[in-house]
């Protein structure tokens, strides 16, 4: 089929690679040149593992191109995935659909033959029958349907090549059957759940599937506050309550919480559409789940602070740590890079390090001090913060790191670290629910 995919970011570069992957023939459009260039060249603009190698083959294979013309695109596909970013409007908890109203503003006086329009960002329920609305007020014949993404950053091609389902709101038989030739390859090869429903549910699908998880994590963090006063160890209380099928052991790790370029700003979306829809009590626990992750940053910045004797003035700080998660270069709403900085604006001398997302962390927050190495980031420092849970981290050698530091003064940010041999080598280490002492 000829697809177009509009918006090349996370989501839409993975998603355009991977359905020419599958064998179509895919555009992919967007407003940054740099993307383009890069995308066309073959090389991702930003950190997912194995993503390099499917563009690669399928740039090289002919079926993937790039370029920037929504007229282009309108007369080349039959299907346009509409993949733009719709972040946290400013100064408001809603949903900015300004990227998406003009990717389907731009392409509908284009589509001048049958299409189907596919939104597949992330939008506040109701979006999508506006823009169908957009598609007919424009004398577009296009049709519009949604097809929500769930994939996950640093497992985007495999998330989408094998996706756990598939969920399409749709309003014409027509347009359920045009998206199961697109997925085709991937139904005829398993048994991924196919969910057709109409265009508010696929839209409410997304959102409610981030807020149950964004629940999940807070829950555990309430818990871990608990297990602090209790002296309990949240980490073994999670496995043990996870064996329990109804509950499942995923997304039950304490730490320093949530971030990224979704779960906190889909909740806040899904909050403010609520009470536009008149129903905001419905949704009222999400700003308890909020307000401990957000708790979360504090909690970390005190416990370090601390560790250091009550003030960070004069203290050499080392933050491990910047991407929002591992095997990602995102810093979106970072819960590592907030607390670094807020260190820094008590006073501490702070280092940052990170394998992958240095860039990108000094373009967001250029007054860090960043170190090239573990090495570097750690000299001397009076505490180290283990904030992003990269494998690096996770196996650095306590007696090693010790060598280097000023003082064996640890906060664990993500609960990974093996307790016992860090104490073991001398290391005071602090976590957010498993702070007991062995
Ligand atoms: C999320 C959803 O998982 C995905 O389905 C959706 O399409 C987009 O949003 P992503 O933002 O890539 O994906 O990250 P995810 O793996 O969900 O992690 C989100 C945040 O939660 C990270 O900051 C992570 O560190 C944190 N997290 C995750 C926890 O604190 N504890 C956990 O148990 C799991």
């Amino acid at each position: 089929m000829r697809i177009t995919v509009i918006g090349t970011g996370y989501l839409g570069a993975v998603h355009a690679a991977c359905m020419a992957d599958l064998g179509h023939e895919v555009l992919g459009v967007d407003v940054d040149w740099t993307k383009i260039d890069a995308l066309s060249a073959g090389r991702p603009p930003f950190h997912e593992p194995g993503l390099d190698q499917v563009l690669a083959r399928t740039v090289e294979s002919g079926r993937l191109r790039f370029g920037t013309s929504l007229q282009e695109a309108a007369e080349f596909g039959d299907v346009h995935f509409v993949c733009v970013g719709t972040p946290q409007k400013a100064g408001s908890n809603a949903a900015d659909l300004r990227h998406v109203e003009a990717a389907v503003g731009g392409l509908a006086p284009h589509l001048t033959r049958p299409a189907l329009v596919v939104g597949k960002s992330t939008v506040p329920v109701g979006t999508a029958a506006g823009l169908a609305a957009v598609l007919r007020d424009a004398g577009s014949p296009a049709e519009l349907a949604w097809n929500p993404e769930f994939l996950r950053e640093g497992f985007a091609v495999n998330d989408t090549l094998h996706p756990d389902r598939l969920v399409v709101g749709v309003t014409s038989t027509g347009a359920e059957e045009i998206l199961r030739e697109v997925y085709a390859p991937i139904l005829d090869s398993g048994d991924t759940p196919w969910i057709s429903t109409d265009l508010a549910t696929a839209e409410l699908v997304k959102v409610s599937a981030n807020a149950f998880l964004a629940t999940k994590i807070s829950f555990i963090n309430a818990i871990a506050d608990v297990c602090d006063a209790a002296g309990a160890d949240v980490t073994t209380l999670a496995t043990a309550i996870g064996h329990d099928a109804r509950i499942g052991s995923r997304f039950l790790s304490a730490g320093l919480g949530f971030g990224g370029g979704c779960l906190p700003k889909d909740i806040r979306a899904f909050m403010a559409r609520a009470g536009e829809l008149g129903v905001p009590d419905a949704l009222a626990f999400l700003r308890e789940v909020d307000e401990i992750n957000m708790g979360r940053r504090r909690r970390t910045v005190e416990l370090a602070r601390g560790l250091v004797g009550g003030s960070f003035l004069g203290r050499s700080v080392a933050v491990l740590g910047a991407a929002f998660k591992p095997d990602s270069d995102d810093v979106r709403d970072s819960p590592a890079l907030n607390v670094a900085a807020t260190i820094q604006l008590q006073g501490g001398q702070v280092r940052v390090h990170d394998p992958v997302a240095m860039d990108n962390a000094r373009a967001q927050f250029p007054t860090l001090d960043y170190a090239p190495d573990i090495r570097k980031a750690c000299e001397h420092a009076d505490v180290v913060l283990h904030l992003t849970e990269w494998r690096d981290y996770v196996e650095l050698d306590p007696e090693w790191l010790g060598s280097l530091v000023g003082a064996r003064r640890m906060v664990d940010g993500r609960n990974v670290l093996p307790l016992p041999a860090w104490r073991a080598a001398g290391w005071d280490v602090r976590s957010l629910g498993r702070s007991a002492p062995a």
